[in-house]
């Protein structure tokens, strides 16, 4: 028999993996598409950026059964996973978001929405403002940007590290009970499974070259660089303890 890839059961133990991290993350995609809707109505255009294994695309067309993504990452374990558990309302784009040039692969232009979570703390200050100008151009006029991520208000800063310290405790306590897998040992079972080996292989070779930047500045920094880069209305569309998630219109 050859190899097969359960992408529900590897969709499932994502889902935990990542939600020892965030565990409001379900809330948090609720919030994103509570705004897609009221800006797109039931038929979205949605671009998922440095999506993964499609958590943001799955819920959107769950949601809006005759809505469309796109979805984009650079990670082959992640990309084929995504690949196994979508359908064709999804096109699946590799591609690196460090490159500028990144918008040259898109199927389309004129999205109702680009959506990002957890994410774009991968790339550095000028980078990630940058980008923040080429979704822009990506987007229809009224169309908005929402990215949800590590966003500490700074005006709370002590409080923020209690919190955050307070969460690792939560965290570690759910790894030692089994609850959750954590990063590396999720990564772990990607490299013993017979069908990701492959992909995992060819993503060692592109992480092991690049750096891998943490860069989290407030949920302030991000709202500047958008007015910035032209958006019309700026502001922060859900916030839970250190992460939030900034909305643009264009
Ligand atoms: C923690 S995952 C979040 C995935 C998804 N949004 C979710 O919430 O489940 C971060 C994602 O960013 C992607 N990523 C990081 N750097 C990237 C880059 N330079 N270009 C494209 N994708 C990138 C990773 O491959 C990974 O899929």
């Amino acid at each position: 028999m050859s190899p097969y890839l359960d992408a529900s059961a590897w969709q499932e133990s994502w889902d935990r993996q990542q939600e020892a991290f965030l565990p409001d993350r379900e809330e948090r995609f609720t919030a994103m598409l509570d705004i897609v809707e009221a800006v797109a109505g039931p038929a979205p255009r949605v671009l998922d950026l440095a999506g993964g294994t499609g958590s943001i695309s799955l819920r959107t067309l769950r949601r809006f059964p005759r809505g469309t993504t796109t979805l984009v990452d650079i990670d082959p374990v992640l990309l084929t996973i995504a690949r196994a558990s979508l359908d064709d309302r999804t096109a699946i784009v590799t591609t690196d978001l460090r490159d500028p040039a990144w918008t040259g692969a898109l199927p389309h232009d004129g999205y109702d929405a680009v959506l990002s979570a957890t994410a774009l703390h991968w790339l550095d200050e000028d980078r990630l403002a940058a980008l923040y100008g080429e979704i822009a151009h990506v987007l229809r006029p009224g169309g908005v940007v929402i990215n949800a991520d590590h966003m500490p208000d700074e005006g709370l800063p002590g409080l923020s590290k209690t919190l955050r310290d307070r969460a690792r405790e939560r965290r570690n306590a759910r790894y030692a009970a089994g609850a959750a897998t954590s990063w590396p040992g999720w990564w772990d079972l990607v490299s013993r499974d017979e069908v990701l080996a492959a992909p995992y292989a060819e993503r060692k070779k592109i992480f092991s070259s690049t750096e891998h930047h943490d860069w989290t500045p407030p949920a302030t920094w991000h709202e500047a660089v958008l007015r910035e880069a032209g958006f019309t209305e700026v502001g922060l569309a859900w916030r839970g303890g250190t992460d939030a998630a900034v909305v643009a219109v264009r």
